[in-house]
């Protein structure tokens, strides 16, 4: 059974494992589904996580013997990414072929709904590249933001989301949508959407999972508001939906009766 708690600025939902999250997680994606179809503009825009933890979630949307791959009219879904590593599509730390696999490929997406960050290239030219592809896909004027109907985040042990480090220049970003940030701990680049894409967003889910995220959990959603040690924090959508969906072993440590 799941745990909901609803604050002024969020709803968090505990679960008792991975496999109820990743549930409740695709719920939450068929109903976003079924809303955006009943708009007059009837499709579903989403920026998809990378790391692990969506694995099951995805896997469980594609999953021909559940009901959420009939329930959703996939044809009417757009694909993105949150964030991407600098590799090429084909390598195992791709977000893209993580979502390729366990969901894109076994769902038969059409490539024309699926709008990848393409890792292989050049960092700034990838983000420059990803920033002319949201700019035509959302027909954005001068200054305007990209909305997604959903982006699905993760977060890290240090508290980082996307790929919005701890102390990075990209937490403070204000013109761009995408960016390209040097990670000091992998020695490496991650293109990224920014902050502010972030916030402007319809919908926002995390899904964190496990022990050792409990500590920071605990620091980013009952601590004070210091984003650039924590950059969860920054996700904060004013005119959004946030969902924290997470499992017992990461809630341990929160006391649920004092989230603000
Ligand atoms: C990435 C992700 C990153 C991820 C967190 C959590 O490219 O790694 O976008 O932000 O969501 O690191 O990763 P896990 O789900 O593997 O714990």
């Amino acid at each position: 059974m799941l745990r909901t708690i609803k604050t002024e600025r969020m709803e968090i939902q505990v679960a008792s494992d991975l496999q109820q999250l990743s549930r409740a997680a695709a719920e939450h994606f068929a109903w976003l589904a079924f809303e955006s179809a009943e708009r007059d503009d009837n499709r579903l825009t989403v920026a998809l996580a990378g790391g692990s933890t969506p694995k099951s979630l995805y896997r469980l949307l594609a999953d021909e013997n559940e009901s959420f791959r009939r329930r959703i009219d996939w044809r009417k879904t757009d694909f993105f990414w949150g964030d991407e590593r600098c590799v090429p599509p084909a390598s195992d730390e791709s977000n893209f072929r993580t979502a390729s696999e366990n969901l894109l490929r076994p769902l038969k997406i059409s490539p024309l709904n699926v709008h990848r960050l393409k890792g292989e290239l050049e960092p700034s030219v990838a983000a420059g590249e990803y920033e002319r592809v949201l700019r035509s896909f959302f027909n954005l004027g001068q200054g305007e933001l990209p909305r997604f109907d959903l982006i699905l985040l993760g977060m890290g042990a240090d508290g980082h989301t996307a790929s919005l480090f701890p102390g990075t220049e990209v937490l403070s970003e204000t013109e761009r949508l995408v960016a390209a940030t040097f990670v000091e701990k992998f020695g490496a680049h991650r293109l990224t959407i920014t902050p502010r894409v972030i916030n402007n967003a319809a919908h926002v889910i995390f899904l964190v999972t496990g022990a050792d995220k409990a500590e920071t959990l605990k620091a980013v959603l009952e601590g004070d508001f210091e984003p650039d040690k924590r950059p969860s924090q920054i996700v904060r959508p004013p005119n959004g939906n946030l969902t924290w969906l997470i499992d017992e072993a990461a809630a341990r440590l929160l006391d649920l009766k004092k989230l603000k």
